[in-house]
């Protein structure tokens, strides 16, 4: 039998499904586990958003439908793009996607041979780096410090920057740290990225779910004409993980030519999915508000909650719904305790490692579940590690 491709090799999975497979096989023992695992809001898809695709299904929607995306969506994103980040792109600049996740595989498909480097934030979303190498890029995975809020400080950058760099990703509110770039770290790596002639994939998935912070694109910068790719989606916002739905908007050469990896992957995205795109982008936005209100106070009970667990600090994220503590001062590594929390106390959450090597040191919590939820993690956790730390 011939070998599968070495570039199966490079590839890797997530700490996030790992650790699901892990809870679900301690649940199937028969223990309980609390949920901090997976990056998903626990809330439903708003009605209206459902009552769209439904009255699509029953028009019989439910064909083959432009590559690029149907041209009714592309025109709400063309106003929502207009609303939240100040400049209206053309149709020709956006591409409709099943999820946000193929944004970032055909951007970098598309700009990054073997031997470009890609620069990008460590700790991060693993798929960045597990693309860099498979393409056989040059990692310049650039450490994002506690010190700095884990915000991607752009004097890294420019002394990371070479002739060889490709693109830079940018992540902003960011996962797994939760952190919020400014403004003038935005437009200060925007325009490093023009003078040294680099892309940037702007990954905006969590442009709504902001707390202490506002939201800022770089591509206000070229209105996403050159060289700036905003990548953003509805799996976050409006609660339709499962309904696989996101867009890239970015420079018209290159969105065509994606376009044509949509056709070969897979020729469009589901028609009566877009038509739910477009009543979550023109609907009501109060259940948007309502999960907001409510991430807030699990944001809150979260820190709160960590930081009273001895050798346990955590920042307060102004982002996105994850909680990234510093476990330094415990001794053990990220696995280690992941793996002691999930066994011992119950409670699953991520290994900060998951999400590379400067992870290392903390762990991730998705507070996407109850205040409820959250108070009975904090209780196992102290109560698993008071026992550990008196017996040790
Ligand atoms: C930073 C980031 N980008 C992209 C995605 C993928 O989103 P989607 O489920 O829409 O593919 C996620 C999901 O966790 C994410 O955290």
């Amino acid at each position: 039998m011939k070998n599968i491709s070495s570039g199966m090799d490079r590839i890797c999975g997530e700490g996030a499904f790992e650790y699901l497979a892990k809870a679900q096989a301690v649940e199937r023992e028969g223990g309980k586990v609390l949920h901090f695992e997976i990056g998903q809001p626990d809330f439903p898809t708003p009605s209206h958003i459902k009552e769209a695709a439904f009255r699509a299904i029953n028009e019989n929607y439910t064909g083959y439908v432009a590559a690029g995306g149907i041209p009714d969506l592309k025109a709400a994103i063309q106003e929502e793009i207009k609303q939240t980040r100040g400049f209206k792109p053309g149709a020709d600049q956006i591409l409709i996607l099943p999820g946000a996740k193929p944004g970032i595989f055909f951007t970098m498909l598309a700009l990054v041979e073997a031997g470009d480097e890609v620069l990008y934030p460590d700790p991060a979303f693993p798929t960045y780096g597990s693309l860099v190498k498979y393409l056989k890029a040059v990692d310049g995975a650039i450490p994002v410090r506690e010190e700095n809020e884990f915000r991607l400080d752009p004097a890294d950058i420019k002394k990371r920057i070479t002739a060889h760099t490709k693109l830079i990703i940018l992540n902003s509110p960011q996962n797994p740290t939760g952190s919020v770039m400014t403004r003038d770290e935005l437009m200060e790596t925007a325009e490093l990225a023009q003078k040294h002639g680099v892309y940037i994939l702007s990954d905006e998935i969590y442009s709504k779910m902001l707390y202490d912070a506002s939201f800022y694109s770089p591509a206000a910068l070229d209105g996403a004409r050159e060289r700036v790719i905003i990548l953003d989606g509805f799996s976050k916002s409006y609660s339709m993980t499962g309904w696989r739905l996101g867009y890239l908007v970015g420079p018209a050469a290159l969105i065509k030519k994606m376009e044509i990896l949509m056709i070969n992957a897979l020729s469009c995205t589901a028609s009566f999915v877009q038509k739910a795109g477009i009543a979550a982008l023109e609907g009501s936005q109060e259940d948007l508000h309502k999960m907001m209100a409510s991430f807030r106070s699990r944001r809150d009970a979260v820190v709160k909650g960590l930081n009273e667990i001895p050798g346990f600090s955590c920042l307060a994220p102004k982002g996105a719904f994850y909680a990234f503590p510093n476990i330094k001062k415990t001794g053990k590594t990220s696995r280690e305790m992941a793996d002691y929390l999930l066994y011992k106390a119950g409670v699953c959450c991520l290994p900060g490692s998951a999400f590379g090597p400067s992870g290392e040191g903390y762990l991730r919590f998705s507070y996407a579940t109850s205040v409820e939820t959250i108070a009975a993690a904090m209780g196992r956790i102290k109560e698993s590690l008071a026992e550990k730390f008196s017996h040790s």
